[in-house]
């Protein structure tokens, strides 16, 4: 069993999160969830997922029991006290689903004014993997020096850009295959989506 810190902010792509979630609790692991305020709203606003029950009774509703196998605590934002702000609680690595520009922009200046930002700094001191999914358009000048600014500390990044050639038929699906390269990089097995098998031997097309 490992334990992941998945954090939720306010960019488009909450769905992201709930495969990635979906899938970490349906192979029995431990997840630390975080969202920010706008994480929050933004997710409501694209999946209905609402306040209410539990994260993890919610999860249960959209996706079935399975999810019930893993363990979810849900850490407030400004708890800066929580276990998961200090390096001494081992984690097997941290994901930013989707991550908002802003909090790429604090993660990557080390700001560690939220509970989000913290664990983030926490995660890259102590050289565990910092996966980042981060997802706007066009991005400015600002966004790409703190992208590479991220990548240069160390973070991994995923930019929410999922495959065509996997043949997707649903949002699910889509969502699925970058929920399944953050689970690669964080050295996990995943059936998420099948690796890319040339259907025509590889051959480039004639003509
Ligand atoms: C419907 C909606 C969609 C948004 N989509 C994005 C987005 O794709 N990328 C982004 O960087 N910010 C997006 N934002 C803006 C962020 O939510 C806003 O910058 C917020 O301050 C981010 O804070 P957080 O990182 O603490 O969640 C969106 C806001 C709303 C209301």
């Amino acid at each position: 069993m490992k334990h992941v810190i998945v954090a939720v902010t306010g960019a488009s792509g909450g769905l992201y999160a709930l495969r990635l979630l979906r899938a970490l609790l349906a192979g029995g692991h431990r997840v630390s969830v975080i969202m920010s305020g706008f994480g929050r709203y933004v997710l409501r606003e694209e999946t209905g997922l609402g306040a209410g029950d539990e994260l993890q009774d919610r999860l249960a509703g959209l996706y079935g029991d399975a999810v019930m196998k893993g363990d979810l605590t849900e850490y407030k934002i400004g708890d800066l006290a929580a276990s998961i702000a200090s390096g001494s609680v081992h984690t097997d690595g941290m994901v930013v689903i989707p991550c908002s520009m802003k909090t790429l922009s604090a993660i990557t200046h080390g700001a560690s004014s939220s509970l989000i930002e913290r664990a983030a700094d926490v995660t890259l001191k102590e050289n565990r993997p910092l996966v980042l999914v981060p997802r706007e358009t066009p991005l400015n000048i600002i966004h790409l020096r703190n992208l590479l600014a991220a990548a240069e500390a160390g973070a991994r990044i995923v930019p929410a850009m999922p495959a065509f050639y996997q043949k997707p038929s649903t949002f699910d699906d889509l969502a699925d295959f970058i929920a399944g390269r953050v689970l690669n990089l964080l050295g996990m097995d995943q059936q998420l989506f099948s690796p890319w098998d040339a259907p025509s031997g590889g051959k480039e097309p004639a003509g």
